[in-house]
């Protein structure tokens, strides 16, 4: 409490100080240059007093409104120091500069230096200080901003919502929500990515989702080659665009045919001196590719695995890509050249440190942008890697009922098979 009387008492000072001089300055002006006398003082007093009386308020305003945050790297020894010439350290305490509404972000800056990792330590602190009891109700994200600031934004995250038919837009793909709302992906970004989380993390949910969004778009979309040997879900769609296959010699026909069209598509793109095939898409999606590594057959996985190397290394250019599903992410289930050639990665739960290490990166980066750990992840929590950019997003899909994937998938039925 001494702390913020120390604060605001020096607040005022400069404020005050501030509007003397001011106040200073345009008598100055205004009298020609006369010399501050009794009879000018007096003149002005009011003037004086209605701005201090501004300030006061404002300022003590600001105080109470903010108390918590200004408080705060004095509570938590927010703080960067010096050692001068005479090994006297010098203490620089971090200092909370302005709160932005539209985000809910508020900034705080040293004037020596920032420490990032001291805020990302402290999260649990800065929660309970800042007085949001229900952990699960705040998410929290700390990024770096200008060169000495630090900006911390609070949000919320739905945890369960139902999916519905507005999230479907033209040349987009709906990832799930994001801090800002609904997040779309242009469907000109989309890469070949890697979707990994345990059973029950809400995978195939989140496969479903997508595949809405790209059959919406079929109009860009040549055809969706669906993958499953361990399920008949996908098998439903039954589309003219669409295909399924849960049998290893066909997955192995599909990979190498969509292999020729891509090289096909390369050798289109040379001929007229296309950097990008202007084409439509052919994308591939594959669920759970744990159950191929298993196949008894060898030379038939290692086609099929060499295959995947070389759809992920070219595809992009070419719009052919792979959308792959999996469990677990360890060389038994996918080995690691298929893995580190899909640019894209999505992450749901998962308690295995190996499935998080090599989808979306360190843990300290994961801390970044949210407070719960990938093992207590919601259903359908997903960090998002983004493929071009490797911008990571932390994202909530929806719920999508077995009603509304019926009723979905006689819509589709209804317009892309007449
Ligand atoms: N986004 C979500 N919001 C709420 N509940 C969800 C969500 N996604 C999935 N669920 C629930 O979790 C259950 C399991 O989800 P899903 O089948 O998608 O998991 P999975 O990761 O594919 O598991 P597996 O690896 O065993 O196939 C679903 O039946 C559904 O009830
Ligand atoms: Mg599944």
């Amino acid at each position: 409490m001494f702390h913020l009387f120390k604060l605001f008492s020096q607040d005022l000072i400069k404020y005050l100080a501030v509007l003397i001089w001011g106040l200073f300055s345009i008598i100055y002006i205004i009298e020609n240059g006369a010399v501050l006398n009794a009879e000018l003082i007096e003149k002005y007093q009011y003037y004086f007093i209605i701005g201090a009386s501004i300030i006061l308020i404002e300022r003590t305003i600001y105080f109470l409104k903010y108390h918590r945050f200004i408080l705060l790297p004095y509570s938590l020894s927010l703080y960067n120091r010096v050692a001068d010439e005479q090994k006297e350290s010098k203490i620089f305490l971090d200092k909370f500069k302005k709160y932005d509404k539209k985000t809910n972000t508020y900034f705080f800056k040293n004037r020596l230096a920032i420490d990032k990792k001291m805020y990302i330590d402290s999260k649990d602190k800065i929660i309970h200080l800042l007085g949001y009891e229900d952990k699960n109700e705040v998410e929290f994200e700390i990024k770096a901003h200008n060169k000495k600031e630090i900006a911390i934004r609070l949000y919320k995250l739905p945890l369960k919502f139902n999916w519905h038919i507005e999230l479907l837009k033209d040349k987009k793909i709906y990832l799930g929500h994001s801090k800002n709302g609904a997040y779309f992906l242009p469907l000109e970004n989309l890469t070949s990515c890697i979707t990994v989380g345990e059973s029950g993390a809400g995978k195939s949910n989140f496969l479903n989702m997508i595949i809405f969004s790209l059959l919406h778009n079929f109009n860009y979309i040549d055809k969706l080659d669906f993958i499953d040997l361990k399920g008949v879900e996908l098998s439903r769609y039954k589309l003219n665009n669409t295909s399924f296959t849960d049998n290893l010699e066909q997955v192995d026909k599909l990979l190498e045919e969509l292999k020729n069209e891509m090289n096909n598509r390369f050798a289109q793109m040379k001929e007229k001196g296309d950097l990008i095939y202007q084409g439509k898409y052919r994308i591939c999606l594959i669920d759970e590719i744990g159950t191929i590594a298993t196949h008894y057959d060898k030379k038939l996985k290692e086609q099929i695995f060499n295959n995947l190397i070389e759809i992920g290394q070219k595809g992009r250019a070419s719009k052919v890509l792979l959308l792959i599903f999996s469990q677990k992410i360890d060389s038994t289930n996918i080995p690691t050249n298929v893995l580190t050639n899909l640019q894209g990665s999505f992450l749901l739960r998962t308690s295995s440190q190996f499935n998080i290490n090599n989808s979306i990166g360190l843990q300290e980066e994961i801390e970044e942008i949210t407070r719960t750990r990938v093992q207590d992840f919601p259903k359908g929590r997903i960090i998002f890697k983004d493929g071009l950019t490797s911008e990571k997003i932390l994202l909530q899909t929806p719920y999508l009922s077995q009603d509304i994937q019926n009723s979905m998938i006689k819509y589709f039925r209804s317009w892309i098979n007449k």
